[in-house]
Formats: C-alpha cells, structure tokens, sequence
C-alpha cells in the first residue's frame, strides 16, 4: 500500500517525506485554505519535496474551467494529479485530461456507481471519503471494498486511493480489503508507529542495556570493520 500524506503543511512534508514513507500527497481547498499560501507556490514546493504524485484540485465547477485551471496546476510540476469532483462536469474533465495522457484524481466519492464512473472517464485515481461515510453512520469500509470487487471484476486501472481516514484501524481495514493508497493526515501517519507495549518494552530494554554498562563500539570488532 502507498502512503500519501493528506495536507498542504510544507513543515509537515518535509519532516515526513525525511522518513521514507511518503509516496505522495493530496491536498484539497479547505487544505489550502489552512495552510495560508497561494496554491501555486506551495503546490510547486511540495511538488519538489515529493516526487510522486501530488494531487491539486481544480476550483470550477464547470467542466470548462476546470479543464483551463486543470491544466495551468498541471503546468506547475510533471507529478501533478489533477483533483476533480465527481459530478457530470468532472467526469467531462477527467476524460479530457486522460486523454490527453494526465493524471486525475476523482474526489468526492461516495459511492460505487460514482467510482465505476471515475474508472469509465480515465481516473488514475478515485478518491472515496470513508470518514465523512462513518460519520453520518454508514461504514465507509464498506465502499473500499465494493469498489475493490467492481475494479477487480473488469480490469480497471484506477487506483483506489482511501480518503478522509481518520485512524490506524482505517488505515489496516483499508489495507486488507487492497486499497491501493491511503491519503492520511500527518497525525495518522506518526501515530501508525505508535504501540503502547513498543513503548513499554523499549523502555526495559534501554533500562536493563543500562545496567549492562556496555557499549556497542565497532572498533572493538577488529578486522578492519
Ligand atoms: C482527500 O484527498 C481529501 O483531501 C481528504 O482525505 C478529506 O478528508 P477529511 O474528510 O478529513 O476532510
């Protein structure tokens, strides 16, 4: 599974990418908006902080204009996924750019006859929201999977990238079922590493290598080691 990470925070970013886990990123308006900057400007700085694919959503509603702000943020850097919603208007625009060999992202999914549409117009990627479908009490588990069946059932390419995940447990569930990505917020990410009984057990293991009063000294190896 990749591992995008889901925020337009450079600090974040650049601390993340630093670990290894990071395949790419997805930002959104609302991330824009948080993170106070032009979207160009920090569209292209992330985009040269990640090589992978970095996902910038068009801001039009109209398939028009999304397909004119569509290709201006695809101008920015080569690994730029072009973000649009799933309405009838960006799936005019997904099919525009696919054909004209650029990466989409469809967001905005909730459902799996949205998703099968996001496959037939060329995305690269479909976007569903599993958080936003838990909290208003449906298991967005449940639409990873039937997405998975669906893709798996013709062959689609689409990726199945897992949104709006909200914890550890979505970030396994997702796995199991086979999302291809999982867009997460850099909170989530750290805390994937996080188990209380590492904690428990590192601290005995540093405490007992103590009172060993070792050292790990290479220059006791010998032999030119
Ligand atoms: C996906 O690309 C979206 O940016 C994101 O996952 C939305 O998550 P939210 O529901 O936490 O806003």
């Amino acid at each position: 599974m990749q591992f995008f990470v889901d925020t337009a925070d450079i600090a974040e970013i650049r601390d993340l990418a630093a670990t290894g886990m990071v395949d790419g990123v997805t930002t959104n308006p609302s991330l824009i908006l948080k993170s106070g900057r032009d979207i160009i400007e920090v569209t292209r700085e992330i985009c040269a902080l990640v090589p992978g694919p970095v996902s910038a959503e068009v801001a039009a509603t109209d398939a028009e204009t999304m397909i004119a702000e569509g290709r201006a943020l695809a101008a920015i850097a080569p690994n730029i996924a072009i973000k649009v919603p799933l309405t009838w208007d960006g799936l005019r625009a997904c099919r525009t750019f696919a054909d004209e060999g650029r990466m989409v992202n469809v967001t905005l999914c909730f459902s799996a006859a949205q998703a099968l549409l996001a496959a037939k117009a060329g995305a690269a990627f479909i976007s569903p929201f599993v958080g936003r479908l838990d909290d208003i009490g449906l298991d967005g588990m449940d639409l990873i999977a039937d997405i998975r069946q669906i893709y798996d059932n013709y062959g689609f390419p689409t990726k199945i990238l897992a949104a709006s995940i909200r914890g550890v447990n979505h970030v396994r569930d997702a796995a199991k079922i086979g999302a291809d990505v999982a867009t997460v917020p850099p909170s989530v990410l750290r805390s994937l590493a996080h188990h209380p009984l590492t904690d428990k057990g590192l601290a005995q293991f540093v405490a007992d290598w103590a009172k060993t009063g070792q050292k790990i000294d290479a220059s006791k190896l010998g032999g030119g080691a």
